[in-house]
C-alpha cells in the first residue's frame, strides 16, 4: 500500500492540531476549550475512518474498530491532545494521529481496536486516572510519544522501546513574608518571601543534582503583591520532582522538607509488549533499542493499572527538544512509527 497519503495526513493532522489555541507553539491547555475542540475533531476523524467514537464520562474520547470476537479483552492505542503553555507540534498529538492512521491500515481482527484522546495528562494525567478508576480496562495498550529527550537522535535511530516510566510527583511550596516599601524598609529590617523562596529554588537543583539520575524543577513561581516597588510578602512555587526508583525520590523530597507522598511509583512496561516492538523494529532492518521514559505518560497509569502496556519512542531531534515550539520529529520517522504501531496492533489483536 502506498503509504505516501497516509504519511502527508498524518502531518497535516498535526499541523491542524497545532494552530488551535493561537499563539506560538502548541497552546491547548488541559480543560481549556482548544483542547475540547482538538477532541472533537479528533472525534470528526475517528467516525470518518468507520470507527464506533465514544466520549466518555471524563470527557476521554474512544474510537473502536469493533473485532470479530468483540467479548475478548480489547487493544488500544493513543495519547493526550492537551499541552503545555507553548509546547510542541508532537507532544501527545502524535500518539492520537499515528495511533488513528495504524488502526485505519490494520482494518478489522478478532479483538476490537481502540484509539483513544486522554484528557488533561500535562496537569496530572487526570483522563486516563478516571478511565482505569471505571474499569473498562483492555487487554493491551500501546502508545506512541516522541521521546523528549536525545537517547535515539544521539544512536543515530528512529525508533525506541521504553522500558519504565520513572516515578515523579509535584508538590507545592509557599513562602510568607512581610510586604513593605521598597524604598523605605531598611534591609535589615525585611522579611522577604521571594529572598526566601529563591534560596529554596537553588536547593531544589542542588539536592537533585546530589542523587544519581534524579531531577527537580521550579516551574512556576508567583509573587505577591507582586509590584516592582513592594517587598514580596508571600510567594507560592511548585516542585516536580522525579527519579528512578522510590528510594530516591522519597530522598529527594526529604532532603528538601517535603513530603514523600502521594507520589506516582516507577511504572514498568510489558515485556510482551516490549518484546513485540522490539521485533516489528527489527524487521524493518533498525536497532530495537530500549530506554527508560523521563517523562510521565498515560501509559504510566494504565500500566500501574495492570494493562499489558508498551511505548514507542519516536525520536525527538534538536537535541531532544521538548514541551516547547523547538520540538521536532522527522516524516520519515513517523512513518516508521506509523508501520510499527500497525504491525504491533495487528499481532495483538490476532
Ligand atoms: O511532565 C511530563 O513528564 C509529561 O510531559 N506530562
Ligand atoms: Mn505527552
Ligand atoms: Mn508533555
Amino acid at each position: 500500500m502506498d503509504a505516501a497519503p497516509a504519511k502527508k495526513r498524518a502531518l497535516e493532522r498535526l499541523d491542524m492540531l497545532y494552530a488551535l489555541g493561537g499563539g506560538r507553539g502548541a497552546n491547548r491547555l488541559g480543560g481549556s476549550d482548544a483542547e475540547q475542540q482538538a477532541c472533537e475533531i479528533a472525534a470528526a476523524w475517528m467516525e470518518e475512518a468507520g470507527l464506533e467514537v465514544e466520549w466518555d464520562p471524563a470527557g476521554n474520547v474512544v474510537g473502536r474498530s469493533i473485532g470479530s470476537q468483540p467479548d475478548l479483552p480489547e487493544v488500544w492505542t493513543g495519547s493526550h491532545l492537551d499541552s503545555v503553555p507553548a509546547g510542541g507540534r508532537f507532544d501527545g498529538a502524535l500518539g492520537v494521529v499515528v495511533g488513528l492512521e495504524a488502526i485505519t491500515s490494520v482494518g478489522a481482527c478478532e479483538r476490537t481496536l481502540g484509539v483513544v484522546v486522554f484528557r488533561d495528562e500535562e496537569r496530572g494525567c487526570f483522563g486516563s486516572r478516571a478511565f482505569v478508576e471505571r474499569g473498562s480496562l483492555p487487554g493491551y495498550y500501546v502508545e506512541v510519544h516522541v521521546e523528549q529527550g536525545p537517547v535515539l537522535e544521539r544512536a543515530g535511530t528512529p525508533l525506541g522501546v521504553v522500558t519504565g516510566i520513572v516515578g515523579y510527583t509535584r508538590r507545592e511550596a509557599v513562602f510568607e513574608g512581610k510586604a513593605g516599601h521598597a524604598g523605605t524598609t531598611p534591609m535589615a529590617a525585611r522579611d522577604d518571601a521571594l529572598a526566601k523562596a529563591a534560596e529554596f529554588v537553588v536547593r531544589v537543583r542542588d539536592a537533585a543534582a546530589a542523587i544519581e539520575g534524579a531531577v527537580a524543577t521550579v516551574g512556576s513561581l508567583e509573587v505577591e503583591p507582586g509590584a516592582a516597588n513592594v517587598i514580596p510578602g508571600r510567594v507560592r512555587l511548585t516542585v516536580d520532582a522525579r527519579a528512578p526508583d522510590a528510594e530516591r525520590l522519597d530522598r529527594l523530597l526529604t532532603a528538601l522538607g517535603l513530603d514523600p507522598e502521594p507520589q506516582n511509583a516507577p511504572a514498568v512496561m510489558d515485556e510482551s509488549v516490549r518484546a513485540v516492538l522490539r521485533e516489528e523494529i527489527e524487521r524493518l532492518g533498525l536497532p530495537p533499542l530500549e530506554l527508560p521514559s523521563g517523562a510521565g505518560h498515560d501509559a504510566g497509569v494504565l500500566a500501574s493499572a495492570g494493562v499489558e502496556t508498551g511505548i514507542l519512542f519516536v525520536r525527538s531531534l534538536n537535541g531532544g527538544a521538548s514541551h516547547s515550539p523547538d520540538e521536532l520529529t522527522s516524516e520519515e520517522d513517523v512513518a516508521l512509527a506509523t508501520e510499527v504501531l500497525a504491525a504491533a496492533l495487528r499481532r495483538l489483536a490476532g
